[in-house]
């Protein structure tokens, strides 16, 4: 979500929303630009670079922390060797830890299941379990939440924190395409008050539909 850039042990990060990359190209523009453009020029790209690089870290001040459990998922995604994961075999497909939701995203999500009071929720893509845990800690005590998620090595890594955490046992994890899991869904009559759809993109419309036929309750 920000255009930060974070080492840890685990994978480089680079900038993958609008505004991180944003950010990247002004920092690169205003190194390129030092002692080649007028010093009235140069005050105007260094102010619009701090006024886009201050805007995620301002979002993320101003929004409410994340619980322990949350942030251990975030530091763990971090240092885990996706790329390793991938050509040893282990991931189906190449994983990367800016697949995770993170921080402000989670804590929006969080708000959305309070304000729909939903109690049964569908996380469509849970990759680690970031927005899954997130919508969880959300739920009720008797809530659920069922998590669709095709990679076994993200999906034994996510039950493994949600084991370790407050909130982790109103979660279970189907593993299987989503669109397998949807279809046996609505097929058994379930139903369902929110869901999250965070996979698939290419089938995002063929995902939408199927778990538009699963019934959702009106709040
Ligand atoms: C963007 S990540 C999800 C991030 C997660 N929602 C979060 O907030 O941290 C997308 C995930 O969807 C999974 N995925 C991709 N295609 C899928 C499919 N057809 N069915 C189920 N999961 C899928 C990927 O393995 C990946 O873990």
């Amino acid at each position: 979500m920000t255009g930060t850039i974070d080492r840890v042990a685990g994978d480089s990060v680079r900038p993958i929303t609008p505004l991180g990359i944003l950010v990247e190209q002004l920092e690169a523009i205003v190194s390129e630009a030092k002692g080649s453009v007028s010093a009235d020029l140069m005050t105007k790209l260094q102010a619009a670079y701090q006024l886009a690089a201050g805007l995620d870290p301002y979002v993320e001040a101003c929004t409410t922390a994340e619980s322990e459990d949350l942030a251990a998922i975030a530091a763990r995604t971090r240092s885990e060797r996706w790329s390793q994961h991938f050509s040893d075999g282990e991931t189906v497909r190449q994983l990367e830890q800016e697949m995770l939701s993170g921080h402000v995203e989670g804590q929006a999500l969080k708000m959305f299941v309070s304000m729909t009071r939903a109690k049964r929720i569908l996380d469509i893509g849970m990759f680690t379990g970031y927005s899954a845990l997130a919508m969880a800690e959300a739920l009720p005590s008797d809530g659920y939440l069922l998590a669709c998620e095709v990679d076994s090595y993200v999906a034994s890594l996510a039950r493994e924190m949600f084991d370790r955490s407050l909130h982790g046992s109103k979660i279970e994890i189907a593993i299987a395409p989503a669109l397998e899991t949807l279809r046996k869904l609505a097929e058994a009559g379930e139903t369902f008050d929110f869901a999250f759809i965070d996979a698939d993109k290419k089938r995002v419309c063929a995902v939408f539909s199927t778990a538009a036929r699963l019934e959702f309750v009106d709040t």
